[in-house]
């Protein structure tokens, strides 16, 4: 996943630019560059690494003069992270200059037919190709909307495009594929962006681009285009997000901010889809259509489907509805027997992982209903579901997602219990016990976050550690596969998530002296089993660690982690807190980024 910006207005562009990019640079941060229209034609100046090294080659923008520009920060798919294959490209003799995030899937082809047109290349990425292709369609067309409708029948894969024509110094072109683009709309100027957080600071006034829509973008306004060349009518609209809450405010980490936030995102999200003490999704429009499913497929990826790995238990335990959990990259390519009645549930922080969206266009094209569970408004999954429930977390910045995670997880305990309520698989009197203890979960979060001095002092004496363990059964295994994530994914530390009862099949062998052994034990049915799995590890030289309700023993374990006492259902959104904690001080510990980790990007927007 990439972000790119665009302006056209009076001001200097290159500031703008960097300012959007900034708050974009989550989205990948290998290289970055900027193209801005001077007196002397386009210039561009890109460097590899971070964007602060182009802000300083650029001297913050100050040595690039022009009101009219584009500009990129990159999370590379096609060619390693370097100058030349950072963005912006320019074609062969220069009249189109591109920003692309996306991934060209035919680019082998089309710059096999470029090369045989006599076009010449000096990178390895495929949105040189896009360049090269638009300027080979320019010079069949003497027209650039022509050009980039063309370019848009012939490709395939996923793009959002800005694109500058040397002979057309007061224009900027657009189009999108999948990848997100969103239009500013200021007096006299106008933005382009990847989301809307980098527009913020400038506008509330935003137009989405559609799939297969391009744009003529002028300063006092934009034309659009479906892929036809037809120019189609689109309606702005304003945008309610809090700009603040895309700032650290004074915490050190976006992620450490988040993690803190939880609290409030599981209640915000709570009370959005509560009426008088019950879940209600009539304000999503979710009803009898949704809750009458006899089955329910849940798909996402990393952390999402962990949240449908937890979701599973919640909603066969309480609805005795059967759920399976499918990868999105993996749903999208078996012939899933959805079966009668199903329904598939979509879960997804930005809207836009690519797998995702595809897995949800494959249900759909089975006829499937789909709900999807998004955090971002105005994002694709979000708009091509049938229905969505959107989790209220805020902008989630950091790569590693914590608060829209917990967030998730409250929006599925709901749907779980008005399923089955309306199934009548649950008494009046055991929903109104279940409701209450969901409303109690922010606060026991917040009692989590008040001791995280001990998770950061073991992080400390355990910083070196190479491989870990977290071991739990039910609900406690999903947690162990979100805190196993969250701790490799930012602290780059080698750790699994194991079913407790699985590890004495054949990777018990890797216990050695000093391994740390996470275990679970908040499930009371099974508690003993998993305390024997840790007993079995601890007599193999494991350093144990165990997680309990506070009050609750753990023989035997090194050290014991104690959480508030919650319905074990719900346990997932206590007991992944410690873990959050764990991943955020052993990073720390090792002066790594905690925000941006090496080689992610907060959204996969290509497969
Ligand atoms: C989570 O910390 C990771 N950044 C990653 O696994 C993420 O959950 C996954 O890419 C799915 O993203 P989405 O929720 O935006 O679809």
């Amino acid at each position: 996943m990439c972000g790119i910006v665009g302006y056209i207005g009076r001001r200097q562009a290159a500031p703008i630019l960097l300012a959007g990019l900034k708050k974009l640079e989550y989205r990948g941060y290998d290289s970055a560059g900027v193209a801005v229209r001077g007196e002397g034609g386009i210039r561009v100046e890109k460097t590899e690494g971070r964007l602060a090294r182009l802000v300083e080659k650029t001297e913050g923008g100050a040595s690039l003069s022009g009101t009219v520009g584009i500009g990129h920060t990159r999370w590379a798919t096609h060619g390693a992270p370097s100058e030349e294959n950072a963005h912006p490209h320019l074609s062969d003799g220069e009249r189109v200059t591109v920003v692309h995030n996306g991934i060209l899937e035919n680019f082998r082809e089309l710059k096999q037919k470029l090369t045989a047109e006599g076009y010449v290349f000096h990178s390895e990425t495929d949105s040189e190709v896009i360049a090269d292709l638009i300027d080979y369609y320019l010079k069949k067309s003497g027209d650039p909307v022509t050009a980039i409708c063309r370019f848009m029948q012939r490709a395939r894969g996923s793009y959002a495009l800005g694109v500058l024509f040397s002979d057309r110094p007061d224009e900027v072109f657009v189009a999108r594929k999948d990848s997100p683009m969103i239009l500013g709309v200021g007096k006299g100027e106008m933005f382009v962006a990847s989301d809307v957080p980098a527009l913020l600071g400038e506008t509330r006034t935003v137009y989405y681009i559609d799939n297969l829509e391009a744009a003529v973008i002028r300063r006092e306004g934009a034309v659009f285009y479906n892929i036809d060349g037809n120019v189609i009518e689109k309606q702005s609209v304003e945008v309610t997000m809090d700009a603040s809450a895309a700032e650290k405010d004074g915490w050190e980490h976006f992620m450490i901010k988040e993690v803190h936030e939880q609290p409030r995102a599981v209640a915000d999200t709570l009370s959005r889809y509560m009426k008088e003490g019950r879940a209600d999704f009539s304000e999503a429009g979710i009803g009898e259509e949704e809750f009458s499913a006899e089955r329910i497929v849940i798909t996402a990826c990393g952390s999402a489907y962990h949240v449908g790995v937890t979701l599973q238990y919640v909603i066969e335990s309480l609805a005795r509805v059967p759920v399976r959990v499918e990868l999105a990259s993996e749903m999208r390519y078996r012939d899933l027997v959805y079966g009668e009645n199903c329904l598939v549930i979509a879960i997804s922080q930005s809207g836009e992982t690519a797998d995702t969206l595809a897995a949800l266009r494959e249900a759909k094209a089975h006829g499937v209903r789909t709900v999807a569970i998004v955090n971002v408004q105005g994002s694709s999954v979000s708009r091509e579901a049938d229905r969505t429930i959107f989790t209220v977390a805020g902008p989630e910045i950091a790569v590693a997602t914590t608060k829209a995670y917990s967030a998730q997880l409250a929006a599925g305990y709901l749907f779980a219990l008005e399923l089955a309520r309306r199934k009548g698989t649950v008494s009046e009197e055991a929903y109104a016990g279940y409701i209450k203890e969901l409303l109690s979960l922010p606060e026991k979060i917040k009692r989590v976050l008040e001791r995280k001095e001990a998770i950061g002092s073991f992080a400390a004496r355990h910083q070196t550690m190479r491989d870990v363990f977290m071991i739990g059964r039910g609900v406690d295994y999903s947690v162990c596969l979100e805190g196993s994530l969250k701790l490799k994914e930012i602290s780059y530390v080698h750790t699994e998530a194991y079913a407790a009862g699985e590890l004495k099949h054949g990777t018990i062998s890797l216990i050695e002296e000093g391994t740390v052994v996470v275990g679970l034990l908040l499930q009371p049915r099974v508690r003993e089993k998993t305390a024997s799995n840790l007993e079995e590890v601890r007599s193999r030289g494991a350093h144990v660690v165990a997680m309990v309700f506070e009050g609750e023993k753990a023989e035997g374990a090194a050290e014991v982690w104690e959480i508030p006492k919650t319905e074990e259902l719900f346990a997932a959104s206590v007991a992944v807190v410690p873990l959050q904690l764990l991943a955020y001080y052993v990073s720390l510990q090792r002066g790594l980024d905690v925000d941006k980790p090496r080689n992610l990007a907060k959204s996969v927007t290509v497969e």
